[in-house]
């Protein structure tokens, strides 16, 4: 979609459709010409309208604005919205106008008092409209027709330059999170790890600032990568690294790792049916590296990224790894395979030590759809976030508040890595039934000591479960990203 700043009088500016964000507490906004007031003033009390929040009223060829509709939309009782509230609503008309007729709506941001700032209001409501205008189509025989509504404008009484800059991050945010979201849908037999190699050379073709390097599964194994290998060699699919390295300024990197296993099988230790599908989406972490660096190139920000995805597919044939193998990792710790199941951690911990090897980063942040325990733990609205720096996690806490794409702070503390104790080997790869969350962020942890780092387990808010609504949500790209912006700003 389109997006556009506007501060055009009302009665000349053409639209197909007005949005009027109202609160039952407040009266009509000044900004209205009079005779679209006494309108909406009429219709309210005749009961067509209350400002209940979320409700929607349309008022055709309306009197004193040029725009050939209303929306009159409720937003509650409160004087004063807060600003997860105000993008739910946005969320909610821009998913509604996709349905309709209107090809360009006008959100006045005037009617409402937001405890945020206008900037932040077309920034991140910019984002949620276009994320909410998302579609995934592609294995329809038969192309469901467009939406209709192509441009969205946000109008306010006084011009503002700075809006239009803000506009244009939510954007570049959108199209990272939709690229995230694309590769979480894509089906595994589609998506495999070659596959999201193609795709990386793809970005890297398209940003000049951008290049792209694929470790093969051979290379893998022959650099020491006992603990990847251990996983990938179970699958017909070769596993690979995907390095993607972004240059938009020198000195030490900030790195992203992923996980993605584009499919989770479990492996010999086979995880049960019933929505087995699902793992499908075992490569968020990964698809969300992938949107952050196209949020990163589009927006030409001023950092040095490098990004490595761990790719792999965790499948149960005649080379699969066996419960009680025990392998190498590139760190030269060993690891006693408990779990096959426990995979995740076993990509991640030579990614891990592969990036900080190579290129030395000054703070290397790791995501992934780590364990089924984060489910329990935090359900689907907040991400673990672990880290070993306080500042670091604190970042990203507040980057996930910011943007709404919330995180939750989880303990590292030593007193759990007793779980991973194995009898036989350096450590193994599952801590028993108490904390999975945190024994997996341990167990990663003990791969990153030498430097800052996060960890965040995002099994819970990376797609949506069953339902109309299921599919990828995209998360954590607006947090990575609002991270990498500070990081950006702060030089
Ligand atoms: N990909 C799963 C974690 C997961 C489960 C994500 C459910 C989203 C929803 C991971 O590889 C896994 O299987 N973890 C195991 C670890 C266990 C064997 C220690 C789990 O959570 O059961
Ligand atoms: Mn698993
Ligand atoms: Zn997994």
């Amino acid at each position: 979609m389109e997006y556009a700043i506007s501060h055009t009088a009302l009665p000349k500016l053409k639209a197909d459709c007005l949005i009027i964000p109202l609160s039952s507490a407040s009266s009509l906004p000044e900004s209205l010409p009079d005779e679209t007031r006494e309108t909406v003033e009429a219709f309210i009390k005749a009961g067509d309208f209350s400002g209940n929040k979320g409700q929607m009223a349309w008022l055709h060829q309306p009197a004193g604005v040029a725009a050939s509709r209303l929306l009159l939309v409720g937003c509650g009782d409160k004087t004063e919205l807060d600003g997860l509230t105000f993008l739910k609503l946005l969320g909610r008309v821009s998913k509604t106008l996709q349905g309709g007729p209107a090809k360009h709506a006008v959100w006045l941001l005037d009617t409402l008092t937001v405890n945020k700032d206008l900037q932040w209001q077309v920034r991140e409501g910019t984002r949620v409209t276009e994320e909410a205008a998302y579609r995934f189509d592609l294995y329809r025989s038969k192309t469901p027709k467009a939406a209709s509504l192509k441009k969205w404008t946000f109008w306010h009484q006084a011009g503002d330059a700075g809006l239009k800059k803000a506009s244009k991050v939510g954007k570049a945010v959108a199209a990272g999170s939709a690229l995230a979201r694309d590769l979480g849908n894509l089906p595994p037999n589609d998506c495999y790890p070659e596959y999201l190699a193609g795709r990386a050379r793809e970005l890297g073709r398209e940003y000049e600032k951008l290049s792209v390097k694929i470790i093969s599964q051979a290379q893998a194994e022959k650099m020491g990568m006992g603990a990847f290998h251990a996983v990938a060699k179970g699958s017909t699919r070769e596993g690979c690294l995907i390095v993607m390295e972004y240059k938009g300024a020198s000195g030490a990197p900030v790195s992203l790792v992923g996980k993605g296993i584009t499919f989770d099988t479990g492996g010999i230790s086979l995880k049960p049916g019933a929505n087995m599908d699902e793992m499908k989406y075992d490569m968020g972490g990964a698809a969300s590296v992938f949107g952050s660096v196209k949020t990163v190139c589009e927006l030409k920000l001023p950092i040095h990224l490098v990004a490595v995805v761990a790719a792999a597919e965790n499948m149960p044939d005649g080379g699969a790894t066996r419960p009680g193998d025990i392998v190498k990792t590139l760190s030269g710790q060993t690891v006693e395979i408990l779990n096959t199941d426990a995979e995740g951690r076993l990509v991640l911990c030579d990614a891990l030590t592969y990036v900080q090897q190579k290129h030395k980063p000054h703070t290397v942040i790791d995501i992934a759809t780590l364990t089924g325990a984060c489910v329990v733990a935090l359900g689907s609205h907040a991400q673990a976030v672990y880290s070993n720096n306080d500042e670091l996690g604190e970042a990203l806490l507040e980057a996930g508040r910011t943007t709404g794409d919330r995180g939750w702070p989880m303990p590292l503390w030593e007193d759990y890595q007793s779980q991973l104790d194995s009898p036989f080997a350096d450590m193994q790869n599952i801590g028993g039934p108490k904390g999975g969350s945190i024994t997996a962020a341990c167990f990663l942890h003990r791969f990153a000591r030498d430097v800052k780092w996060a960890h965040l387990d995002i099994a819970g808010t990376a797609w949506t479960s069953g339902g109309k609504e299921k599919g990828a949500s995209g998360r954590p790209v607006p947090m990575l990203t609002r991270y990498l912006i500070n990081l950006a700003e702060q030089g």
